[in-house]
C-alpha cells in the first residue's frame, strides 16, 4: 500500500467514525486543512523535478478528490440521519384518538321553558324573573293567604331561619305566585297616572321548593306563573290563551282542555287545568297541568290596583311536567340527577 493509499483509508475510517457533522468537519481538517496531511504532501513536492512533480501532483490531486468525495458521502449520510431523527422525534401518531371538545346542550327543562317563553312571547307576554328566597308576605300574605290560615299548609314550605331587614320571615318560595305581586306592583308604579294603564301580561318561570320527594315530586322543581290583568280580561281569555299555548307547545291540535273547579286563596273562581291528547300513547287520559283562576280582588288590591276596575287571570304550571310529557320521560328525578347518559340525549 502506497503512502497515498494509506492516507485515503485513514481518511475514510476517520470520516466513517465521526458521529456528528461537527466532528466530521474536525476530521476533515486533519486531511485537507492548512496543516492537514494532503497539504503537507503538496508542500513536500518542492524538492522534486518537473517530471516527478507532474506525476506526483496528479496522484495527490486524485487522492484529494477521493478524500473529498468520501467526506461528501459522510456529510450526506449524517444529514440524512439527523433529518430522520428529527422527523422521528416530532412525529405525530395519527392513530391516537383526538382530544374532543364536548358539545354542550340545554337541559330538557330549560328547553321546555324556552318553548314556553317563545310561545307566550308571541302572544305579547313579558318574561320576568324573581328571587328564590322570598318574604312571607310575598309568598303568602299578599296572595290573600293570611297568617295562621290553614290554606298555607297546602304548600309544605321550606322556611329559612332568618328575617329580612323589615323583620319579615323568609322562605324558599313554594310557588312562582309571588312574582304576580312583584311584577304587578312594579308595573302599577311605573305607569301610575297613565290613562289607561297598559295591561299586565307576564310569565315568570323559575325554581320553586317544597318539602316533597317521590317519582313525580322533587323538593326543587320548576313553575311558570302567568298573569294577564286589564279592564276586560275574563276567564274566557284564560281558556283561549292556555288551550292555544298547549296546542302549540305539543304541536298537536287534537289537545282538549278541561277547567276543573278548585280552590286557591288568591283566585276566585279557581280551576285546575287538565289536558287530554287526542292521539298518541296518552290519548284519552286527563292530565293535570296547572292551577289557575280569576285573580282575587284582595290580591289585585295588593298589586296596588283598584279591583273594581282591573280584573284578569293567573295560572301556575309545571315546566317539569310539560318537559316529561313532551320528551316521554317517566321519572321526574332523572331531570335533576345530572346523569350525562340521560342529559346528552337532549343535545
Ligand atoms: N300557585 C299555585 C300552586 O302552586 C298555582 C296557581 C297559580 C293557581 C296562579 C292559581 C293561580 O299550586
Amino acid at each position: 500500500m502506497t503512502d497515498l493509499d494509506s492516507i485515503l483509508s485513514q481518511a475514510q475510517t476517520a470520516f466513517e467514525a465521526a458521529p456528528t457533522s461537527a466532528e466530521l468537519e474536525n476530521a476533515k481538517a486533519r486531511f485537507l486543512g492548512k496543516t492537514g496531511q494532503v497539504t503537507e504532501l503538496l508542500k513536500g513536492m518542492a524538492a522534486l523535478s518537473v517530471e516527478e512533480k507532474k506525476a506526483r501532483g496528479a496522484q495527490i490531486n486524485q487522492l484529494k478528490s477521493a478524500i473529498e468525495s468520501a467526506l461528501q458521502a459522510r456529510r450526506d449520510a449524517l444529514a440524512r440521519a439527523e433529518l430522520e431523527s428529527q422527523l422521528r422525534s416530532e412525529a405525530l401518531d395519527v392513530t391516537l384518538p383526538g382530544r374532543q371538545r364536548g358539545a354542550g346542550g340545554l337541559h330538557p327543562v330549560s328547553l321546555a321553558i324556552e318553548r314556553i317563553e317563545a310561545i307566550f312571547g308571541s302572544m305579547g307576554f313579558d318574561v320576568a324573573e324573581g328571587p328564590e328566597i322570598e318574604t312571607d308576605w310575598m309568598s303568602f300574605t299578599a296572595l290573600n293567604n293570611p297568617e295562621n290560615h290553614p290554606a298555607r299548609s297546602m304548600q309544605d314550605t321550606f322556611y329559612v331561619d332568618m328575617k329580612d331587614a323589615q323583620g319579615r320571615w323568609l322562605n324558599l318560595r313554594p310557588h312562582t305566585s309571588p312574582m304576580q305581586v312583584r311584577y304587578a306592583r312594579a308595573h302599577a308604579q311605573k305607569h301610575a297616572g297613565q290613562e289607561p294603564m297598559p295591561e299586565i301580561r307576564v310569565i315568570a318561570p323559575g325554581r320553586t321548593y317544597r318539602v316533597d320527594s317521590d317519582a313525580t315530586h322533587s323538593p326543587m322543581f320548576h313553575q311558570c306563573e302567568g298573569l294577564w290583568i286589564g279592564e276586560h280580561i275574563s276567564f274566557k281569555d284564560l281558556k283561549v290563551v292556555f288551550t292555544d299555548f298547549l296546542r302549540r307547545f305539543f304541536e298537536d291540535d287534537s289537545i282538549q282542555t278541561r277547567f276543573r273547579p278548585s280552590y286557591f286563596p288568591f283566585t276566585e273562581p279557581s280551576a285546575e287545568i287538565d289536558m287530554m291528547f287526542g292521539s298518541g300513547p296518552l290519548q284519552g287520559r286527563w292530565l293535570e297541568l296547572a292551577g289557575s283562576g280569576q285573580v282575587h280582588p284582595n290580591v289585585v288590591r295588593n298589586y296596588g290596583l283598584d279591583p273594581e276596575r282591573y280584573i284578569g287571570f293567573a295560572f301556575g304550571m309545571g315546566p317539569d311536567r310539560l318537559a316529561m310529557l313532551r320528551y316521554g320521560v317517566s321519572d321526574l328525578r332523572l331531570f335533576f340527577e345530572g346523569d350525562l347518559r340521560f342529559l346528552s340525549q337532549f343535545r
